[in-house]
């Protein structure tokens, strides 16, 4: 027995979204489906953690998150989506980690200290918690593999530290049971046999990290109050063009090779978009466009984006006049992922000692 290899990844419905979410995870995630099990989640119960949305647009939201995943190459044949609300194991296993993770874990938390503030105090307990219901989406299916963007690095260390605290505080319960795996890299901080896998995570490419239009500093993000900052997915050819056009520069023209554009952050991003785009590294785009101005290279990138998005952005369109197509593939994914996710957490139960009556 080993672990079978099993992606799973998520993106959460809230407004609109963005380039970075396509080329930071969505993208991404296409060629994984023909290398292992792929299970694709909207994370709706991790959108209620700053606070609860409109019911409406959450609803909105999942749908549309859904059309993209689609509409970006996700094949609902080869791939579970669905979203996370729909199945209960991840709450059920988010309470149980929640019990296994320590606060001072969950206090170190970047994305925690950024999105609460300096009002802590005041934060939900749920978006503390947060990175304990991520732990669960992943290890529900004893997912293996995680292809995400960088930012998400310190959740996916946490997933592993649940994991290995529970695989270790188990491992008698494990073994009496027969329900654990030879461990498949041993060491001596893990038992012999693991219940849970110790996740990987897939991070790669030239732009995992896409950084906002008007400060090359900052993350492109929903929240940023000015939307020339991101090129949204649903944004139309002449939107995508201006933006591109209005980029923030410096006035210095591109460099022959990566190297020259250290301090350049925006110059960097707007090679990394083009990069990601074009599925080629940042040097070969410099070989391409080195010694030429802005005023080339961005008429030349606002081309790629409109290429590569528009098809993606109709088909989206397209799928907002047919909820129930979506609502219908939704169903069948959760069906499918409760299917894997339940007899992991009955497992899960039987270790822990709750009494099974039924
Ligand atoms: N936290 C992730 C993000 O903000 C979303 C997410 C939730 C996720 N659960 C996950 C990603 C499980 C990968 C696996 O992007």
């Amino acid at each position: 027995m080993t672990f079978r290899s099993r992606a799973f990844s998520g993106v959460q419905p809230t407004g609109n979204l963005h380039l970075g979410n396509y080329l930071g995870a969505v993208s991404r995630w296409v060629p994984v489906q023909d290398q292992m099990e792929t299970i694709f989640c909207v994370v709706d119960l991790h959108a209620i953690t700053a606070s609860f949305p409109d019911p409406g647009e959450l609803q909105a939201a999942t749908r549309e998150v859904t059309a993209a995943y689609i509409a970006a190459g996700i094949d609902p044949k080869k791939s579970i989506i669905f979203n996370q609300s729909q199945v209960p194991a991840h709450s059920e296993l988010a309470w149980i980690f929640n019990c296994v993770a320590r606060i001072g874990w969950m206090n170190r938390m970047t994305q925690f200290k950024d999105k609460a503030g300096k009002n802590r105090e005041n934060a939900s307990l749920g978006l503390l918690a947060y990175p304990s219901l991520m732990a669960a989406d992943i290890l529900a299916y004893k997912a293996t593999h995680v292809p995400v963007g960088d930012d998400q690095k310190q959740h996916l260390e946490l997933t592993r530290d649940i994991a290995a605290k529970f695989n270790n505080d188990f491992a008698a319960q494990v073994k009496e049971l027969g329900v654990g795996v030879p461990n498949p890299t041993p060491s001596p901080e893990l038992p012999e046999e693991l219940f849970f896998p110790m996740t990987e995570p897939m991070i790669a490419g030239p732009a995992t990290r896409i950084m906002s239009l008007r400060d090359g500093t900052k993350k492109m993000s929903k929240s940023d109050p000015s939307d020339l900052s991101r090129i949204n997915l649903i944004d139309d050819e002449d939107t995508i063009s201006k933006k591109i056009r209005k980029a923030k520069t410096d006035p210095e023209a591109l460099p022959s090779e990566v190297d020259g554009l250290a301090g350049r952050p925006e110059a960097g991003n707007l090679v990394g978009i083009y990069a990601a785009l074009a599925e080629k590294t940042k040097d070969e785009v410099l070989q391409e466009f080195g010694g030429r101005q802005f005023s080339e290279f961005k008429p030349a990138l606002a081309d790629l984006a409109v290429a590569k998005l528009t098809p993606m952005t109709s088909e989206m369109r397209r799928y907002k006049e047919e909820p129930a197509e979506i609502d219908s593939i939704l169903k069948d994914g959760a069906e499918r992922a409760a299917a894997i996710a339940e007899p992991i957490l009955k497992d899960v139960r039987k270790i822990i000692g709750f009494l099974d009556v039924r």
